[in-house]
């Protein structure tokens, strides 16, 4: 069975086709990245998935379940960290984590351990009992992160989740990751970091203007964009077509940024 399954999806906003019939899947334990230019749709994708958007047309389904059918059902499988920061300002990281607990009706000593561990390894105890209206950038990301992964999630839904992280953070951030999949989790992930794509994702599908241009293995990649030993970076930039504009935009401030 597969844990993701999105089926020729269309979204538009007006005139503007943000999602355009686009499918995969993702299966079981698969940390699967979903990779595009700003403005691509890949939030759009993920919107869908959390049943926070109904699309046009076609349908997409989490451990078989239709978000437009039942959203609160894909909650309680998924941890979702969005794209925008989503908090309560004036809540601490503690009462946010234990509102979240007595909302979901978890186990207090079982949600208490998850937090334990993850502010140790986010070194996240300063924080924890300051408003979140006062912390960082990254210390929200991280608030969020935890948030998500109180309930012990099935599938970890995460749009740009490096993004504003440190160097220590994000290799926390990447063994979390890991370990989630060795305990039997699935992730999607969408980023901008290919580095990050290319280490950590079993599969990547990349979106441009709407469209699923591409997917597979690295090797698969390199496969459908001819072009052999590249690095995801040029696979990327291959199948979005965006080699020669960056040639020529380095051209372009070349001249202009010259004193
Ligand atoms: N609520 C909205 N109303 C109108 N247009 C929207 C809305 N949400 C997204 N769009 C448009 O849909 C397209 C896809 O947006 P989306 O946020 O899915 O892109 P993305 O791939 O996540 O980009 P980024 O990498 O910048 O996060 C963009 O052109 C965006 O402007
Ligand atoms: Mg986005």
């Amino acid at each position: 069975m597969a844990v993701v399954s999105v089926n020729r999806v269309v979204k538009s906003f007006g005139n503007l086709v943000a999602v355009n019939d686009v499918s995969f899947e993702i299966r079981e334990g698969e940390i699967y990245g979903l990779l595009g230019p700003n403005g691509a749709g890949k939030t759009t994708t993920i919107k869908v998935l959390m049943g926070l958007l109904d699309p046009d047309s076609g349908f997409a389904t989490v451990f078989d379940i239709d978000p437009q059918d039942d959203p609160i059902g894909v909650k309680n499988l998924v941890g979702y960290v969005p794209e925008e920061e989503q908090l309560y300002d004036s809540l601490t990281p503690r009462e946010l984590f234990n509102f979240i607990t007595s909302v979901r009706s978890l186990s207090r000593e079982k949600t208490s351990k998850r937090v334990r561990g993850m502010v140790k390894a986010f070194n996240f105890k300063d924080y924890y009992d300051s408003m979140i209206v006062t912390l960082s950038h990254g210390n929200k990301q991280k608030t969020m992160l935890i948030a998500a992964l109180l309930h012990a999630p099935r599938l970890l839904i995460l749009d740009e989740p490096f993004s504003g992280l440190d160097v220590r953070t994000s290799r926390i951030m990447k063994n979390i990751l890991r370990i989630h999949t060795d305990t039997g989790g699935t992730i999607l992930l969408s980023t901008h970091v290919m580095e990050v794509a290319q280490g950590l994702c079993d599969r990547v599908g990349i979106i441009a203007n709407g469209v699923l241009v591409g997917e597979g293995t690295l090797d698969e990649l390199r496969k459908q964009s001819q072009e052999e030993g590249a690095t995801l970076e040029e696979v990327f930039l291959a199948l979005t077509q965006q080699e020669d504009e960056v040639r020529e935009g380095v051209d372009i401030l070349r001249e202009a940024l010259t004193r």
